[in-house]
């Protein structure tokens, strides 16, 4: 590939619909990544394949080129990884919740060090958050750890929450960064092998999908949910990885609050028992239960699992294991609470109240999400600074009946932002029905 007329013709080789064979796609990303195809040619070759796709051959094979581009986790011997990844929403917390209940429910059946969660996350962008940057909310908490304390976290603690680490799957970071200002993110098989990579590189036995649809999700569409969660499934098993994938609904947020400390926060109150919206319940017990599903090799139906997982959200031992997690990455959740008060004095907040009496029909997520964004909660661009407590509490969840006048959400920001544009767009969000309105399955099909 070091002729430029060779990276003219493999461009035009998939342009035209031919097939790659493995070893060629090896010289064109090692090609890249030594900086001997410029980026021009790389982008022409992605959108090629955005047109033509790739054959599950092609497909299977970059996939592992793209994850031993980097360092890898090593697969833990006697023990048994798990891990999960969320396509993304709007007020998507369940990764903050699953480890400390994996855990617990894994250690008491079967022992501390039997399953190990090496959990590796994403920052948000645009109007959905990121695990990376709810857990940075907590006042000294480290996600940048580099591979020898990943190790250490879960041969101690059986959990890590991590960043991806600069050395690990460093084709996506640069692929990603191509594909965002090329109009070519939206590939199946460019989707499949970025998330997978990751996924891999992470040295997992098992994976849980949460493949999210609805307009507050990445694919708009169960259709398109299920395409690609076939595809992640497919590619994934054949890696020898016991894959399940949810598809689970994103027209309204995900439990109660949205925005980084708020919904740690939420969290907390879940695991305390405080307070634990139905939705997240259910998606969060979802997705545990079927990563200790297939942990148990056989031996946990998924229903006994939900019903210990219940079990053991009656006691404490969930909170306490989170709080374990959050001080072993430097994290203290006294400067936390503390946080929250400073906030509560300084923040502006606003309530959107209901402007008639009936059943609350609609709460829409891109809505809430982009409000949630423009409060200071996201971030528009990779680099743009995060507001750690903006963001909002809905008071209300789709189902509920809600009186003339009562409050359904309240926000809370220190922008500069004009009350009544604000109070106007969120409003926009929210449907009232005259008649009760049914609540659908969160999780609405398994494949
Ligand atoms: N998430 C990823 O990690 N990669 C993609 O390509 C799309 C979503």
């Amino acid at each position: 590939m070091s002729h430029a007329l060779s990276a003219k013709k493999f461009i035009a080789y998939k342009r035209d619909g031919h097939e790659h064979s493995p070893d060629e796609l090896k010289v064109w990303l090692d090609e890249f990544l030594a900086d001997r195809v410029p980026e021009y040619q790389m982008s022409a070759w992605l959108m090629a394949v955005f047109f033509r796709g790739m054959t599950p051959k092609e497909l299977s094979a970059w996939t592992d080129l793209m994850t031993s581009s980097g360092a890898t986790l090593p697969r833990s011997a006697g023990a048994f990884s798990v891990d999960k990844h969320s396509t993304g929403g709007v007020g998507d917390k369940p990764s903050l919740l699953l480890l400390p209940i994996v855990q617990t429910v894994a250690g008491r059946l079967w022992g501390q060090g039997k399953v190990k969660i090496p959990m590796m996350s994403g920052r948000g962008l645009g109007h959905s958050g990121g695990t990376l940057d709810k857990l940075d909310s907590i006042p000294g908490f480290r996600s940048r750890v580099n591979r020898d304390e990943a190790l250490k976290l879960l041969r101690d603690n059986d959990y890590v929450m991590m960043g991806q680490t600069d050395d690990l799957v460093p084709a996506d970071r640069r692929l990603y960064a191509l594909r965002d200002v090329t109009g070519t993110v939206e590939s199946l098989p460019l989707i499949v092998s970025s998330i997978l990579s990751k996924k891999m590189a992470e040295g997992l036995d098992g994976l849980v999908l949460d493949v999210k649809f609805g307009p507050g999700a990445f694919m708009a569409t169960r259709e398109k949910a299920r395409e690609l969660a076939s595809k992640l499934v497919e590619v994934a098993t054949l890696r020898n990885v016991k894959t399940v994938a949810w598809l689970t609904r994103m027209d309204e947020p995900l439990g109660y609050a949205v925005g980084n400390a708020l919904e740690v926060q939420e969290c907390i109150e879940f695991l305390s028992g405080e307070a634990r919206d139905k939705g997240l319940y259910d998606v969060t017990v979802t997705l545990a239960a079927t990563m200790l599903e297939i942990a148990s090799k056989g031996s946990l139906s998924f229903e006994a699992a939900r019903g210990e997982i219940a079990k053991e959200l009656e006691g404490d031992r969930p909170r306490q294991s989170f709080e374990t997690m959050v001080l072993a990455q430097g994290g203290d959740l006294k400067k936390f609470a503390e946080s929250k008060h400073v906030a509560e004095a300084e923040y502006r907040t606003i309530e959107i109240k209901a402007p008639k009496a009936g059943w609350l029909a609609k709460a829409e997520a891109r809505t809430l999400g982009e409000a949630g964004l423009s409060l200071g909660a996201g971030r528009e661009r990779f680099d743009a600074q995060i507001d750690n407590w903006a963001g909002f509490r809905l008071l209300k969840k789709v189902g509920d009946q809600v009186k003339s006048g009562e409050v359904l959400c309240r926000v809370f920001f220190r922008r500069n932002i004009q009350e009544g544009p604000l109070v106007e767009r969120l409003s926009g969000a929210f449907e009232i029905s005259d008649e009760s309105v049914a609540v659908l399955p969160w999780c609405a099909e398994r494949l």
